[in-house]
């Protein structure tokens, strides 16, 4: 069973992903990390964000096994992997290992922006999670203050709705709701009940209902 879930910046999409995996007894994968590495590491080794072959080679090169999902989740980060993600080069160079991770006998649990729409079309559950860009601006701004990052309110709206037409607009693999998606717009739910949520929008299209 291949459980896809998509949706932009900050809806909630990773916690329901995780919640889902334990849940069913699935392994995971945050697909936004491998593209936060690749961001991390042009920013470290100071690489060109337009030298697409240098981009793709890193992301070629990525030791899945050894990311830190913690250490990649600073805003300079996300905006870093929101550029290399544009580029086809870089996503053709991660695409094997989603499609194998996705494939994987049992099952496997993915969540990103193209996951119901590229990596795993044929996912049986696929959900699309969202939230207005204001709700999700004031969830990316507590978890930014919560680890020490002081960053005003308007620009981490700014910053969210920069992703979104960069995600949406770009022409390789955009952010798009899948067409057979369920959407789950949780702007005015707490974790608790966008968990409730989602859960019965799982249960609903495992039974093909
Ligand atoms: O947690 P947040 O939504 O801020 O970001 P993320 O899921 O960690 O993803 C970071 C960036 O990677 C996004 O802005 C996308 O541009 C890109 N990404 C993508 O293009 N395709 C995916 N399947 C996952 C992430
Ligand atoms: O993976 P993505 O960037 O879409 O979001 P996340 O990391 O799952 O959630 C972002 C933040 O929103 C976390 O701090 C959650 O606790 C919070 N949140 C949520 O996930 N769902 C809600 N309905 C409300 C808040």
């Amino acid at each position: 069973m291949i459980i896809a879930i998509d949706g932009p910046a900050a809806s909630g999409k990773g916690t329901i992903a995780r919640r889902l995996a334990t849940h069913y007894g699935l392994p995971h994968l945050d697909t936004g990390l491998l593209y936060r590495a690749v961001g991390a590491a042009a920013l470290e080794r100071g690489v060109d964000f337009a030298d697409e072959a240098a981009l793709a080679g890193i992301a070629a090169s990525l030791d899945v096994a050894a990311l830190d999902a913690e250490a990649l989740k600073s805003g300079a980060v996300g905006e870093a992997a929101s550029r290399v993600a544009a580029l086809p080069a870089v996503r053709a160079a991660l695409l094997r290992l989603q499609q194998d991770f996705a494939r994987q006998p049992g099952g496997a649990v993915l969540d990103g922006r193209d996951i119901g729409t590229v990596i795993a079309p044929e996912a049986p559950v696929k959900l699309f999670v969202t939230a207005t860009p204001e709700a999700r601006a004031v969830r990316r701004h507590r978890e930014l203050a919560a680890r020490g990052e002081a960053v005003g309110f308007e620009e981490v709206l700014a910053d969210i709705r920069r992703r979104d037409e960069r995600d949406s607009g770009r022409a390789s693999a955009p952010l798009v709701q899948a067409a057979d998606a369920q959407v789950l717009d949780n702007t005015t739910l707490g974790v608790e009940e966008s968990w409730q949520a989602a859960l019965a929008l799982a249960e609903r299209a495992r039974a093909g209902r």
